[in-house]
């Protein structure tokens, strides 16, 4: 990435706040065209997609263990789908056509109906030419609610993404350029972070939850004036919570801190050329009420714990410029084999334990993501470290996960880096 390239960060205090969506049963959420001021004032607006006339789309918020209904009707011109991101739902709720329901065609509505298991932070995006309708803001963020949240004072919502605007506002819809697909696929170049919340005191202590909801940018990310620790990542709270600097979030990754307020609040994504600003937080006045106590761990996730695996599998990620020859008929591959193979990639008893080497022998590197699951990212020792649905793997390198499969259905792997996808790198497993 190339700052100069890059259009002006200046203050973001023009953007609109994240919406909230009022209470009501269903929940509802119109996919349609908006009109929205992501540039600064001044700047032209730009037509994109997003949900109930904003783009992202409303904050959803959920209660963990209690079933939602989310009424999605399809105010577009074409067919669409929304995907859960994280969520582990029953497996015809997952919002995959052709995979797990067939698309919603313009003018029909779908109810999606589950109950979020865990506690933390998610995001909901289109998953039908995700490629091109994410890109244009088919997306927001999801919140599952603890019955017993952490002591803070705000609990604040940072959505990032990026975009590639002209000063007049439009959109470059290059969606489908062959050189930028074989590299690190459609990038923005204008980033931003939406907040649900602008405004906080000195002496403050807030739960921010940051979403990477670029369909491929990798942000890597620092905030100043606060002190503080990351507590989960991609929903699932840390064992131990973590120092904030060297946070990385790929595409569809989630990161939720616990900070105390210090000084005037910024969210910097870290480039060679320095940092670039995505939002500023108004500080004013002072919490003298606070009381600064250590940082707690997060409630810990009910999730299954793992057996000595009866299958190893490797997944081998393959294509790309600067990359070797592959079997698959497209840009990108995984083991030879590019878009959706008939047969799965994996299948696996209920509640079987496996382990997946990711080998990532490209030039890029990717976030691959399960769907319908969370999984160990397992450390040089094997021994099981981060809880995830979506791993990042360097160029060159390769990653081993641990996955208990108790979730019966047929679940998409793919690379999060949504040009990508759209470009082969996806495949599948079954649970019976
Ligand atoms: Cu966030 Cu297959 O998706
Ligand atoms: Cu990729």
């Amino acid at each position: 990435m190339n700052r100069r390239h890059f259009l002006a960060s200046v203050s973001a205090a023009a953007l609109a706040p994240l919406p909230a969506l009022a209470a009501q049963d269903p929940l509802h959420l119109k996919a349609e065209a908006v009109t929205q001021q992501i540039l600064p004032e001044g700047d032209g607006a730009t037509s994109m997609l997003g949900f109930n006339g904003s783009m992202p789309g409303p904050e959803l918020r959920l209660r963990r263990g209690v079933r939602a209904q989310i009424e999605v009707e399809n105010g577009l011109d074409e067919g669409t789908a929304v995907h859960w991101h994280g969520i582990r739902l029953e497996n015809r709720m997952d919002g995959v056509p052709m995979l797990t329901q067939k698309l919603i065609e313009p003018g029909q509505s779908k109810t999606y109906s589950f109950i979020p298991p865990d506690a933390g932070t998610y995001w909901y995006h289109s998953h039908h030419i995700s490629h091109e309708q994410v890109a244009k803001g088919m997306m927001g963020p999801l919140i599952i609610e603890d019955e017993t949240p952490p002591d803070v004072d705000h609990d604040i919502t940072a959505l990032m993404s990026d975009w590639q605007v002209q000063t007049d506002g439009s959109l470059t819809e290059a969606f489908n350029q062959m050189h930028s697909i074989a590299h690190g696929g459609y990038m923005g170049n204008f980033a931003r972070a939406f907040l649900s919340q602008e405004r906080v005191s000195t002496g403050d202590r807030v739960r921010f939850r940051l979403i990477n909801a670029a369909t491929n940018r990798i942000f890597p990310v620092a905030l100043s004036g606060v002190r503080g620790v990351v507590v989960a990542l991609d929903g699932m709270a840390l064992a131990e919570p973590r120092a904030i600097e060297g946070l990385v979030l790929a595409p569809a990754q989630r990161a939720d801190l616990i900070v105390d307020v210090t000084g005037l609040v910024g969210l910097d994504m870290m480039t060679r050329q320095g940092p670039y600003r995505l939002a500023d937080l108004a500080v004013s006045g002072t919490n003298t009420q606070r009381q600064s106590t250590a940082i707690a761990a997060l409630t810990p996730p009910d999730v299954p714990s793992p057996a000595a695996p009866t299958q190893h599998l490797t997944l081998t990620m393959m294509g790309g410029a600067m990359g070797g020859r592959h079997g698959g008929d497209d840009i990108w591959a995984f083991n030879d084999v590019s878009n959706l193979p008939s047969e799965p990639f994996g299948s696996f008893q209920n509640g079987e334990t496996a382990r997946i080497t990711l080998e990532n022998d490209t030039s890029f590197p990717h976030g691959i993501h399960l769907h319908g699951h969370h999984f160990y990212e397992l450390d040089e020792a094997g021994n099981p470290g981060d809880l995830r649905d979506t791993t990042l793997v360097d160029a060159g390198k390769s990653r081993d996960i641990l996955c208990v499969f108790d979730n019966p259905g047929s679940w998409l792997i793919h690379c999060h880096m949504l040009s990508h996808a759209a470009a082969g790198m996806r495949t599948w497993v079954k649970v019976t």
